[in-house]
């Protein structure tokens, strides 16, 4: 049941908002002032070192989650694609906890990955959608992500349920590791208790996704830039429009342009750039100024101070709420989604079935 919906992919899309706050809610005591884990609590001071090990979009999420783990609870992390991770016979030393991330559960390269830490890290732990799978069977402590079934090939309402998920365990660790102020955890708290009505307020800005999608369908080529934790974000934006629109589309950290992807602009090839108005938005700005003075076409989307301070020049920008810079990610998820779909709608693509992908990917 597609809920009025034309495609499974709109409606998982549209359904973030409730299936955010349900996560939130389940991971958050009921006055919201603190995170409180299900099952067996964590002691996050032993851990000196968190591996993280997915594929595809859930890999992204892991990488948007080495961002916080890091900055927020000072924890050393390692992130890799399970393909490579399980073949690659890495050391897992003592104070190694592992978190396997997973849509399915069921994901053969990351299930052999957890395979390959059990008996050698100190913990297992998982994220996932399928509370029966066997990657959260295996685990030591598997955490629910509570999208609820998800139909759509293109994965959009499970990974931003990771990320939420993650956020809350790196709050945890930062908490625990006496790594974060009162003022600021509460802070956060409180952002996050907000980011539903803020991903609504985002999906509100539809029309203008859509409008800017049928002149990226025209395109060959497409980048995506972003910098910080809106790097992750930029690589899984590129998965999803090729996933589905089959354009060629690449991210890079904005930082890298001009270590060689900048010999690919001309008037041709779209840039879209992921740039809420945090500490690195002026650099992103300089970049996307490369991008324009060698005739690119910038996307720019950005929240109004970003907007009003980098628009100049663009071709096209949308404009998403103001957030704390940790959530940046989550909410800018929703135009990476919808850009794409509408793309994909006007190239005439099967959205929910693109070809050559299944929905989960049980052998290697
Ligand atoms: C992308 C997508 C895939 C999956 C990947 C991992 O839209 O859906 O990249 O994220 O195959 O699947 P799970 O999360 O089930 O392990």
């Amino acid at each position: 049941d597609k809920g009025g919906h034309k495609h499974f992919m709109a409606k998982e899309i549209a359904e973030q908002p409730t299936v955010l706050g349900e996560a939130i809610r389940h991971y958050l005591t009921t006055d919201g002032t603190d995170v409180s884990l299900p099952g067996e609590e964590l002691d996050f001071t032993k851990i000196n070192r968190l591996t993280m090990v997915a594929c595809g979009t859930a890999y992204y999420a892991c990488l948007t989650a080495k961002y916080w783990f890091e900055q927020l609870a000072q924890m050393p992390v390692e992130v890799d694609v399970a393909s490579e991770f399980r073949y690659r016979e890495p050391p897992v030393t003592d104070g190694t906890v592992a978190l396997f991330v997973s849509q399915s559960g069921e994901t053969a390269d990351t299930l052999a990955a957890l395979r390959y830490c059990d008996g050698k890290a100190d913990k297992i732990l998982s994220v996932v959608n399928v509370a029966e799978s066997s990657i959260a069977r295996e685990s030591d402590i598997a955490f629910p992500i509570l999208a609820g079934t998800e139909i759509g090939v293109a994965s959009t309402k499970a990974f931003t349920c990771q990320l939420t998920v993650l956020l809350m365990l790196a709050l945890k660790a930062a908490k625990q590791r006496g790594t974060l102020e009162d003022e600021r955890f509460a802070d956060l708290l409180k952002s996050l208790n907000a980011l539903p009505g803020l991903v609504n307020v985002a999906l509100d800005a539809e029309p203008q996704m859509a409008a800017a999608a049928r002149k990226l369908a025209e395109a060959r080529d497409i980048l995506f830039l972003g910098r910080g934790v809106m790097f992750p974000l930029a690589l899984e934006g590129a998965l999803k429009l090729k996933e589905i629109s089959y354009i060629h589309a690449e991210a890079y950290a904005s930082g890298e342009l001009k270590h060689g992807p900048i010999a690919l602009i001309d008037k041709h090839v779209p840039v879209v750039v992921l740039a809420p108005k945090d500490a690195l938005f002026d650099k992103t700005v300089s970049n996307m100024q490369e991008v324009m003075a060698r005739a690119g076409k910038v996307l720019l989307v950005s929240d109004h101070a970003g907007l009003d301070e980098g628009a100049e020049g663009t071709w096209q920008t949308i404009q998403m709420p103001a957030v704390d810079p940790v959530l940046t990610p989550i909410l800018y998820a929703v135009p990476a989604q919808l850009l794409a779909y509408h793309t994909a709608i006007a190239k005439g693509t099967d959205v929910d079935q693109p070809r050559n992908l299944a929905k989960s990917v049980t052998v290697e």
